[in-house]
């Protein structure tokens, strides 16, 4: 397939003016989703719509990889396989091992709706984009960067599923309770599992330095980094013991 340049670089910025209205909406008005809505309009069970809405992203980078290519260097074509296939194990991981361990309260139609939308969208340009796109530099200073980037995503993808547990752990089959989360990364931040997936993203962009890899870290933290904060009120409203010096989403910062 030929490089789409055009509609690699419009969808990318697309990422990043659509986070940034999205993060403005969200200093205004609560995510709809989970603790901020009432049960009672359209919705789907928690694992089917987690399933639905995420399995997106790893189909369609999928579908991409197993098309016939132009002939590359092995060197090029692993340097092109292996941030997609960090992005692709997210996926897979969100997909077939999160959504059927999940407790959460029913998903709302159209968030599962216009994920799967964004899951597609997304999943397309960075699959496109690595694959027949991106052009990489031959140094060392390129390799111990890359090298840094998976370090990085690695250790954000341990904070994110480390914290994911500890949030299930949290309630017994059938429960829609909420509780304060303690272990892990949560004794520094209320958002410990949006944390992780921002470090996660960061690390993805930083290995494959490409700008929808860029686009798409921004937009996670435009799109989650609010729910920590909207968690972290809720959590000091609901519970008098909550722990005063935990932070919403930066460690010590913020
Ligand atoms: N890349 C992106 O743009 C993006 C976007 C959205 C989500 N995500 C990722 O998807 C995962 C889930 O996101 P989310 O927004 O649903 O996270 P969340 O609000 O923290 O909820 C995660 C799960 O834990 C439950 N939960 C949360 N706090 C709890 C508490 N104090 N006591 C008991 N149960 C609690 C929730 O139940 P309820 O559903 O009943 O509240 C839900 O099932 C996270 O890892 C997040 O990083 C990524």
């Amino acid at each position: 397939m030929e490089c789409q340049d055009a509609a690699v670089s419009s969808l990318s910025w697309a990422l990043i003016v659509g986070g940034s209205a999205y993060l403005v909406h969200q200093t205004r008005s609560h995510t709809q989703y989970g603790r901020y809505v009432a049960a009672e309009g359209l919705c789907c069970p928690a694992r089917l719509g987690w399933f639905l809405q995420e399995v997106p992203a790893l189909l369609l980078p999928l579908l991409l990889l197993l098309q016939p290519d132009e002939p590359q260097s092995s060197r090029d074509r692993t340097r092109r396989i292996l941030p997609l296939c960090t992005f692709m194990l997210h996926y897979f991981h969100r997909s077939f091992i999160y959504s059927f361990l999940t407790r959460g309260r029913p998903v709302p139609l159209p968030i599962v709706l216009y994920s799967a939308i964004f899951c597609s969208l997304n999943g397309f340009l960075q699959g496109h984009h690595l694959l027949h796109c991106a052009r990489f530099e031959d140094s060392r200073l390129t390799d111990a960067r890359t090298a840094a980037g998976f370090l990085l995503f690695l250790v954000g993808m341990t904070i994110n599923i480390h914290s994911d547990h500890i949030l299930r752990g949290l309630r017994r089959p059938g429960e829609t309770v909420y509780r304060i989360p303690y272990g892990g990364m949560f004794e520094f931040v209320s958002g410990a599992n949006f944390f992780g997936e921002i470090v996660e993203w960061c690390g993805y962009a930083v290995a494959a330095w490409t700008l929808p890899a860029f686009a798409f870290a921004f937009f996670t933290a435009c799109s989650i980094g609010p729910r920590a904060y909207q968690h972290h009120r809720d959590y000091q409203q609901r519970f008098e013991d909550y722990p005063r010096c935990r932070k919403a989403l930066l460690p010590l910062i913020l």
